[in-house]
């Protein structure tokens, strides 16, 4: 399956992801995660993207386009693949229209986490991710790690990322509903939308949403 994931910053796109992945046999592509990999090895990509991160604000079409295209050109996403933070603005989903068609392939539906913004805001402020690996992620209250500061899947370092600070995520929330929510609309009249709560426990969501996609796991 072809699947994109959308909801604002904390709704629990990396969460779900992570499972849905693992239940569909698709690599999870994040260009958060992409972003976070290139700051911390250090590369150019890395240092064109860090300032626009660390304030919160989108990076640059230029470069997301381009490292998206490669990631989705690896063989393992030739069969399908979980899109977790791509597309972001109306240009890049009508980029990933044209990459699509070029290789005569389609989405099969974008999967909306609605979530409301009190409940963004506590999931933010409680998240701790690994520094080994941003798809480990956990939560001061909601997902506790069996020793605190300490990633259970790889003994990795958990640390809060930079733009989790309040400021920048009143930042990100805005820009969440001025960029990213149109697409919602333009993928509505493909008709590939389906919109499901993103609250209550992480299994309980996860079922909602292979349901949604009308996927067996
Ligand atoms: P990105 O990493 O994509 O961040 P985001 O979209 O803001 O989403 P988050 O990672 O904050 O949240 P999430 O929905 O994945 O929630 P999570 O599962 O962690 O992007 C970061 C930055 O990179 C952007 O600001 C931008 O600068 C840049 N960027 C990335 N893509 C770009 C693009 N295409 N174009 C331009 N720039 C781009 O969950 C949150 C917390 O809640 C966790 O602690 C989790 O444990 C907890 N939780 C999850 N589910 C539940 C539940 N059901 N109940 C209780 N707690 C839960
Ligand atoms: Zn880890």
């Amino acid at each position: 399956m072809r699947i994109v994931l959308v909801g604002p910053p904390g709704a629990g796109k990396g969460t779900q992801a992570a499972f849905l992945a693992k239940n569909l046999s698709i690599p999870h592509i994040s260009t958060g995660d992409l972003f976070r990999a290139n700051i911390s090895q250090g590369t150019d990509l890395g240092k064109q993207a860090k300032a626009y991160m660390d304030a919160g604000d989108l990076v640059p079409d230029e470069v997301t386009i381009g490292m998206a295209e490669d990631r989705l050109d690896q063989p393992d996403a030739a069969g399908g693949f979980l899109l977790d933070g791509f597309p972001r603005n109306e240009q890049q989903a009508r980029a990933l229209d044209v990459y699509l068609a070029r290789h005569e392939i389609a989405l099969d539906g974008v999967l909306d986490l609605e979530v409301p913004e009190e409940e963004v805001v506590k999931r933010i402020a409680g998240r701790r991710i690994c520094r080994n690996d941003g798809s480990h992620v956990f939560h001061v209250e909601y997902k506790q790690p069996k020793e605190e500061g300490v990633c259970d899947e790889c003994g990795g370092e958990l640390y809060r990322r930079d733009d989790d600070a309040p400021d920048k995520v009143r930042n990100r929330l805005e820009i969440y509903h001025r960029e990213t929510e149109p697409i919602i609309d333009y993928y509505k009249k493909q008709g590939l939308v389906v919109t499901i709560s993103a609250l209550g426990a992480v299994a309980e969501v996860t079922t909602r949403a292979m349901t949604a996609l009308r996927a067996d796991a």
